[in-house]
């Protein structure tokens, strides 16, 4: 079965200053799905210390997915596109883009997550969008063609 790790990207999540309600959507969705969940982390919003954690859950924890959650719209501390793009060897635009494309027929600020997904070693890394309601529609969308990608990545 697939192992998962999950990364909040919050300042406020990190300091115990806001409950982390996104992570705990992610947990419900890929439990559901028979996944394990391997790591859970809250961390503040800094692009090597989630660069770090990204590379950890790969190399040395060997997870097949990272969920990222957070840190994707305009504010000046949101990094983790930036941060995923540092540590992945290959792109992978389609799952954002069909996150994206889903979710405008919901909202159409939708267009403004920078979120990107991609390939390191043998690890897919999604960014999903920070809040709870926007972690549900997109998650709940690719869940089922992502296991098709893991089980092609293994
Ligand atoms: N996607 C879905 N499905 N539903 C939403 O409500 N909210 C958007 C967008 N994506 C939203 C969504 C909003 S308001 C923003 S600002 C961006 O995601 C970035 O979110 P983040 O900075 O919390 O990561």
């Amino acid at each position: 079965m697939f192992k998962v790790g999950i990364i909040t990207s919050s300042d406020k999540g990190s300091k115990g200053k806001r409950e982390d309600l996104s992570g705990k959507v992610i947990k419900e969705i890929v439990e559901h799905k028979g996944y394990i969940i391997s790591k859970y982390i809250v961390l503040p919003d800094d692009e090597d210390e989630l660069a770090r954690e990204m590379i950890k859950m790969s190399d040395d924890l060997k997870l097949d997915l990272i969920l990222t959650t957070g840190g994707t719209g305009f504010s000046k501390r949101d990094v983790t596109p930036e941060a995923t793009r540092k540590i992945i060897t290959k792109l992978t635009p389609g799952i954002s883009e069909a996150i994206r494309y889903h979710s405008l027929s919901i909202t159409k600020r939708a267009m403004l997550s920078r979120a990107i997904s991609g390939i390191r070693k043998e690890t897919l890394i999604v960014n999903l969008p920070g809040s709870p309601k926007a972690v549900r529609e997109s998650l709940d969308y690719i869940i089922d063609v992502l296991d098709h990608g893991l089980q092609i990545l293994k």
